[in-house]
């Protein structure tokens, strides 16, 4: 296969570093891969994604990029730095707290100004609010906004959900090949599921288990990310053919719900910070540090660990963003 094209973004590879008092506080060997240091328009793990996702769209000659995700996102942030440094419109639809339709939306507000929203304005992304409902209608209000804009003449590249094709997915195959010491466990956070992906198809068959922790209830997040390895597949003409066993992904450390901070999360993230002068984010990163405590905890972690911090910083930035608990 030809090898994707790649639109250098990011300062790579992140730092790798033991956590020395979170792993004796814990009683394990706790080490973090810092990709929220990554670098672009903020850090976080949107920005491996987006350099595949770039050469792609660069190759299509799109002058208008359309994305969606939630008012705070930071893929959406990231998305409207690209756009901006491509000089290119990012339109994006977004609502304040899409939800799983089956669960239902759940209690609280994320912040409406602050944060991504206030970056994302910086920017120029051009955002399109619709009214909070269930990721599905999100999907179709940005599909028909892509429309709009074709049949306005306009050349449009769509990008899924948080970046999360298997071209998005690659930028996390080949963020495995950074990782230059031998760990038992990694653990990430999981919502549209590329980054799991990603680390699971390159660790496939090798001794290092990767633990998605859910930061959404959603019950197809497990096919969403079986769905994107069988894409990793296509995409590198090899057939790793990974199944549901083969992946682990814990739905115990979502807490009330996609978008809205939980508690355990909320101690995690106050943990590493005073512990280790870490940052993490309330709905993202602080839940899978939670979900690695919680492990821990019930003895499922033996041997090295890694923590995958896919940063998020600019939520914390949003007025009465994390202040549970
Ligand atoms: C900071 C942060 N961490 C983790 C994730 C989850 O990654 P993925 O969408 O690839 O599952 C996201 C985005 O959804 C994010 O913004």
């Amino acid at each position: 296969m030809a090898a994707p094209n790649r639109h250098p973004l990011c300062c790579l590879p992140t730092p790798l570093h033991p956590l020395r008092r979170l792993s004796r506080s814990l009683g394990a060997e706790i080490w973090i891969k810092r990709d929220d240091l990554t670098g672009f328009a903020g850090g976080g793990n949107k920005g491996r994604k987006l350099e595949y996702l770039a050469g792609s769209l660069l190759e299509s000659g799109a002058h208008t990029m359309v994305v969606c995700g939630a008012l705070q996102s930071n893929f959406v942030r990231c998305a409207g730095a690209l756009a901006a440094t491509l000089g290119i419109r990012c339109v994006a639809v977004v609502m304040v707290l899409p939800f799983e339709g089956e669960v239902g939306r759940p209690a609280g507000h994320p912040p409406q100004t602050g944060g991504n929203v206030e970056l994302d304005r910086i920017l120029s992304v051009e955002l399109e609010v619709i009214p909070d409902g269930p990721w599905e209608a999100l999907f179709e209000a940005a599909s028909d906004a892509a429309q709009r804009e074709r049949e306005l003449g306009r050349s449009v590249f769509e990008i899924p959900i948080g970046g999360s094709s298997p071209l998005g997915a690659h930028g996390f195959v080949l963020a495995g090949e950074e990782v230059s010491e031998e760990f038992d466990h990694i653990v990430v956070p999981t919502s549209s599921g590329s980054t799991h992906a990603g680390l699971a198809w390159h660790f496939h068959g090798s001794q290092t288990q990767v633990h998605g922790i859910a930061c959404d209830p959603e019950p197809d997040l497990l096919d969403d990310v079986l769905r994107l390895c069988s894409g990793l597949d296509e995409l590198h003409g090899i057939g790793k053919q990974i199944r549901a066993n083969d992946l682990r992904l814990h739905p115990d450390w979502v807490g009330p719900g996609y978008g809205i901070p939980s508690e355990l999360g909320q101690t995690a993230l106050r943990r590493l910070a005073r512990e280790e002068g870490v940052f993490l984010d309330p709905i993202y990163s602080a839940k899978a540090m939670s979900g690695l405590v919680g492990l821990a905890e019930r003895g499922e972690l033996a041997g090295r660990v890694l923590f995958w911090h896919t940063g998020g910083f600019a939520t914390v930035c949003a007025p009465g963003a994390g202040d549970t608990g």
